[in-house]
């Protein structure tokens, strides 16, 4: 088994939270937007500012509940040190250039590539960071510290969205990746 069932349901069910926060993120955005951009009306999900905050707070929801079973398991399991660990940075920057090259392997599903394992790990992190950005933004008086730690709410905003970009360029890359080697694709429905 390459990937198991847990690993499988939590990383599903994170994709649609993903997708749900992205397109009400967009919409809450545009109703106080701090940058020069908005997002089309046709891309965001939610309809107004009230709807688009219904949405964003029940996939919030989903993605914590998920995210905490997936790094939970991970850790549990000791699947995170052996699908991980090592990282030596100078091999992502030779997987790297393979790659540009056409040259990597990625064809085998059960070892990641050090470009995987980094990639993985920064979204990892990334998201951590965009929920948690997003509790200050949510409950900013009952999170006091964290929002000190974020350098307040209108930094928090900042982070969250840039943190939501990062993501997004993943998401991106992640799904080429995953059209153009549809091996993994499978396995990551059928778990081998
Ligand atoms: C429709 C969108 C998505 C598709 C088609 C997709 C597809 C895949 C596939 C095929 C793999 C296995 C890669 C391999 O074995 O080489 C994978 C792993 C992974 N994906 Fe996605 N994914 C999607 C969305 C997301 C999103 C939104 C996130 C993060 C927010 C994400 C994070 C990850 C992570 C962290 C792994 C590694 C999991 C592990 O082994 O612990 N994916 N994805």
């Amino acid at each position: 088994m390459i990937h198991p069932l847990w690993l499988r349901i939590t990383h599903w069910s994170n994709a649609l939270a993903v997708a749900i926060l992205t397109a009400s993120g967009w919409r809450i955005y545009n109703a106080s937007p701090f940058f020069d951009i908005t997002f089309p009306p046709e891309v965001t999900l939610g309809g107004w500012l009230g709807g688009a905050l219904q949405w964003h707070f029940a996939a919030m929801w989903l993605l914590g509940t998920n995210g905490l079973i997936y790094l939970t398991a991970n850790l549990a399991t000791g699947r995170l040190r052996r699908r991980f660990y090592p990282l030596p940075l100078g091999h992502v920057w030779r997987d790297m250039l393979q790659a540009f090259r056409g040259k990597l392997a990625h064809s085998d599903p059960a070892h990641y590539n050090a470009v995987q394992r980094a990639a993985y790990l920064f979204v990892i992190a990334d998201t951590v960071l965009i929920f948690l950005s997003g509790l200050v933004l949510w409950k900013s008086v009952q999170f006091p510290v964290l929002r000190e730690l974020m350098g307040g709410y209108e930094t928090a905003r900042r982070i969250h969205f840039v943190g939501m970009t990062a993501l997004v360029g993943f998401v991106a890359v992640h799904i080429v990746m995953a059209a153009l080697v549809p091996r993994t694709l499978r396995a990551m429905f059928r778990g081998r």
